[in-house]
């Protein structure tokens, strides 16, 4: 056995109704738990057990998908909330959350994540999004702004939320009781900020944290979302389907680090991958027929035609979307290619991209031993085009047991994952040095 390269960052998606979509109507899913702490609790100690990094809690502040029956990506557990109540039933793994730069203010988000860092004992990550599925009927706007608007919001805002967690020095508390002294005032700074979007005098009300501050995530794809990621995070998020795409995604990042005057190599990038594991092979393929029959077609159907903009209602489920309905324009995603070439390259057929778009939503997906999927996330993390993953549980929680337990472990055995927590906090553990105060 060769030596690895490092050790892979493992982290969890917190989907507590499963990755794929419907899932939840496994019989032997916890639904009837969605919102409660018992479920969460149950599935961030079990990925404590397995030693992972952190678990991690997307977002959303709308209704948004629920009402199509889709309750995969809600905002369910809203993440502060959730990671608070996580902090008392877990020890060790890290606590990573989405929220929104364009729905909030930086100073509120600020000390929340500041609280939160000081009462998990630096165990908290922030994972920024501009909020990609909407919710500003709900913020008192008109429209949507523009994915270029969010992103210069968001890089502001976290100029802004930096500048806030580095207003105190780390020796800014004094305690002196013989004095009397409880912080050294010379060491709270205003920051005075004048911007765009935000007036923010400071300082923050709250000493720095543990880590500095938060550990930062991000998870965009576009070139504005690719530049804040580069410039700003710890770690990236991303969906990439196949190895092509990832090597793509990865030189990317890596050169619009440089770019930003950072270490490329500095950056840790996590693809998801939404692992199907069997005892062997053929349970796998079992397991994996088994969940594709939870898939609603009528809803996944719809879900498909919004997710791609393609009008698909009269088309059979055994034929595939016509090459005249994919009309090329700018607007277009980077989900609206990877569905142009399922159905044009791959021949996938209507029935074939429901599943598929249920299944996984643009993330890998592997089917098979434990063996076989362990060997594939090697060979990415070996090419050096990935970092680690963050393991989209398939189902809760059958689909999550398997990945932890019969996943896993493998990967410990082969010397791939960390067997133990080393390191006082999130970021000591994923390997990111502690921030130096401005
Ligand atoms: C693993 C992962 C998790 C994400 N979580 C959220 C989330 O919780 N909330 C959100 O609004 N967007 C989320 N996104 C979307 C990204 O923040 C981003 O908007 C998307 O990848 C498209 O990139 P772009 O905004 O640069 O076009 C997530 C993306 C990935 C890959």
């Amino acid at each position: 056995m060769s030596t690895p390269r490092g050790q892979m960052v493992l982290t969890m998606f917190m989907l507590s109704s499963g990755f794929q979509m419907d899932s939840w109507r496994d019989p032997r899913s916890r639904s009837e738990e969605i919102g409660e702490l018992s479920l969460i609790a149950d599935m961030a100690t079990a990925a404590e057990r397995a030693k992972l990094h952190a678990v991690f809690f997307g977002d959303g502040v709308d209704v948004g998908t629920i009402r199509d029956n889709n309750i995969r990506n809600t905002g369910l557990y809203e993440p502060i909330s959730s990671m608070g109540a996580l902090i008392g039933a877990t020890d060790k793994i890290g606590l990573v959350g989405s929220v929104s730069t364009t729905f909030s203010e930086p100073y509120n988000v600020a000390r929340q994540l500041t609280g939160l860092d000081r009462l998990s004992g630096g165990r908290v990550g922030w994972n920024i999004v501009t909020s990609l599925f909407g919710g500003y009927q709900n913020f008192g706007q008109s429209e949507m702004p523009s994915p270029e608007a969010r992103y210069r919001r968001a890089q502001e805002f976290v100029d802004v939320a930096l500048k806030l967690w580095d207003s105190w020095s780390d020796d800014a508390v004094l305690n002196d009781r013989v004095s009397g002294q409880w912080a050294d005032i010379s060491k709270i700074r205003d920051i005075d900020y004048e911007g765009e979007h935000f007036s923010v005098k400071g300082a923050l009300n709250m000493p720095r944290s543990p880590q500095g501050h938060p550990v930062l995530f991000q998870a965009g794809q576009s070139p504005a979302g690719l530049q804040l990621g580069a410039s700003v995070a710890d770690a990236i998020y991303t969906a990439q389907p196949d190895l092509e795409s990832m090597r793509v995604f990865s030189d990317r990042v890596r050169a619009q680090a440089v770019t930003s005057g950072r270490d490329p190599g500095s950056i840790k990038i996590l693809p998801g991958v939404v692992p199907i594991v069997g005892r062997t092979a053929r349970e796998a393929e079992e397991l994996s027929q088994e969940l594709e029959s939870f898939i609603d077609l009528v809803a996944g159907r719809r879900r498909l035609s919004f997710a791609a903009g393609i009008s698909i209602d009269d088309l059979d489920l055994e034929e595939s979307i016509p090459a005249e309905r994919f009309v090329e324009g700018p607007q277009n995603s980077s989900r609206w290619h990877s569905f142009r070439r399922m159905a044009l390259e791959e021949g996938l057929t209507v029935r074939q991209m429901i599943v598929a778009f249920a299944r996984a939503g643009g993330h890998r997906i592997l089917i098979g031993s434990a063996e076989d999927v362990a060997r594939d996330m090697i060979d990415w993390f070996d090419r050096g085009v990935c970092d680690g993953f963050n393991l989209d549980p398939p189902s809760i929680p059958d689909g999550m047991n398997r990945m932890l337990e019969l996943l896993v472990p493998l990967l410990q055995e082969r010397g791939y994952f960390q067997t133990d927590y080393t390191g006082d906090t999130l970021r000591e553990r994923m390997g990111f040095a502690r921030p130096a105060g401005r």
